[in-house]
């Protein structure tokens, strides 16, 4: 008891050490210990000024919006990177008119979980506007795109079943195989030769084996290679799981996503995304045939014991689907301003991802230059996402920017200028992307 009371944590240099730091076993007889020793190295951050996290949004996720200022309070209008409306469909005048008629007809909550009284028909519109969307028999809708991964790999796998994945996973995926208790393999990132000796080696000795990849990888923005792991996938009888997050909306003339991209429509065992990124509003869904799709629904924790999404948020999607279907022109604007941006980093010397998607990664490396280039950006009057450890590999640490179809070529090109100029004055090596 009396080391439990101990409250000796020393004071922590946050220029010494590294989130990652904190992922490690403390084996501490206190459990609360560890938080001792975040919460001051998070105090020190803050006064160093290299803490950009948790930064607040005084208006809606568009192109420029209003942000207030960690370092003086105040507000501050800055050009927004970081955010994952896509297709500004979250502020679209149309959204928000079908948001507000769902919220005077049905009000502000749902007031149960989807299997007892929380499904109203509100909710079975959405479900079949997803299932058309994709050529599908049915689509179950989650109160995330976290929890529907979660959710789905622990209801399809358990013990004596086998998942593999591809590393760069997101972690929601990875957090569905932990909790399914099936044994989990990771094959190197997009390295389908991997892939195959894994299924070569591994495929008799396990039930069923499930291959699960993003469409779109989050931090990196390159796309699966979605028509080999189909083939590889029927030639081992196994089953494939895509995730489509930042696909949706995205990719394909009509943003049907990673499927649509690759030609190879309707070809994928299942489907998962998330309705929170191009879609502009919350939540994430199921899609696949009607005997999948059920037995999902009845043995997903995270469905069953999770209340159902809010009418306003189901009405607004409604009016977003039909919007990022059919506005090709959106979709061209926001492809093409990606490609403009990734092109433009990498004239200025950027060590950008392998994107072809508005995600758009520059690589600094070192985590702690990271985070101070991310606070120099704000000081530019730019948002962008400072991206470390778990999230990517230790030394790739990284600046997401994330490109919506409204940012204009003078703000893209305003962005491109200030970086060039951080990535010297950090003395970032610009073509190996690591501090000398
Ligand atoms: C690939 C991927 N899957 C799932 C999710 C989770 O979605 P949500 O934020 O809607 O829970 C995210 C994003 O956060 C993601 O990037």
């Amino acid at each position: 008891m009396e080391e439990l009371a101990d409250e000796s944590a020393e004071t922590v240099d946050s220029e010494a050490i590294n989130f990652h730091d904190f992922h490690r076993p403390r084996h501490h007889p206190d459990l609360w210990h560890k938080t001792r020793e975040f919460y001051s190295f998070l105090l020190d951050a803050k006064a160093r000024g290299h803490y950009a996290y948790r930064r607040t949004l005084l208006e809606g996720s568009t192109a420029r919006t209003l942000v207030v200022d960690p370092r003086t309070g105040e507000p501050r209008r800055m050009i927004l990177m970081a955010s994952n409306n896509y297709l500004d469909l979250c502020t679209d005048p149309r959204v928000i008119s079908a948001a507000r008629s769902a919220l005077e007809q049905y009000g502000c909550g749902s007031g149960s979980v989807s299997l007892l009284a929380g499904t109203q028909d509100i909710h079975r519109r959405l479900e079949a506007r997803l299932a058309a969307f994709y050529g599908r028999e049915a689509a179950a809708v989650f109160p995330t795109g976290y929890s529907v991964n979660v959710g789905t790999i622990s209801a399809l796998l358990g013990p004596g079943d086998l998942a593999l994945v591809d590393l760069y996973a997101h972690a929601s995926l990875i957090d569905g195989t932990k909790l399914a208790g099936c044994l989990t393999k990771f094959f190197k990132h997009q390295d389908l030769d991997h892939l195959a000796r894994l299924l070569t080696r591994l495929r008799q000795s396990y039930h069923g084996v499930l291959i699960i990849t993003d469409g779109v990888f989050s931090m990196d923005g390159d796309v699966c290679r979605l028509r080999e792991l189909i083939e590889l996938k029927e030639a081992y009888g196994a089953r494939l799981l895509v995730d489509e997050a930042h696909a949706v909306g995205v990719l394909g003339e009509h943003g049907k996503g990673t499927e649509e991209y690759a030609g190879v429509l309707g070809q994928t065992d299942l489907i998962t995304g998330t309705l929170s990124k191009a879609p502009g509003g919350l939540g994430g869904y199921v899609v696949g045939s009607a005997e999948v799709v059920e037995y999902v629904r009845h043995f997903a924790g995270s469905y069953v014991f999770s209340t159902s999404l809010p009418a306003p948020v189901v009405g607004g999607l409604l009016a977003a689907f039909d919007l990022l279907e059919h506005d090709h022109a959106r979709r061209a604007r926001l492809g093409d301003n990606a490609a403009y941006f990734a092109r433009r980093l990498r004239e200025a010397g950027c060590v950008v991802e392998n994107t072809v998607t508005p995600i758009v990664p520059v690589i600094i490396g070192d985590e702690l230059i990271t985070r101070k280039i991310a606070l120099d950006l704000h000081d530019q009057g730019i948002f962008a996402a400072p991206v470390t450890f778990p999230a990517v590999p230790k030394l790739r640490s990284r600046i997401r920017f994330s490109v919506m179809s409204s940012h204009t070529r003078e703000e893209l090109d305003y962005v491109v200028d200030v970086m060039q100029s951080l990535l010297g004055r950090h003395r970032v090596s610009i073509r190996a992307g690591a501090p000398p």
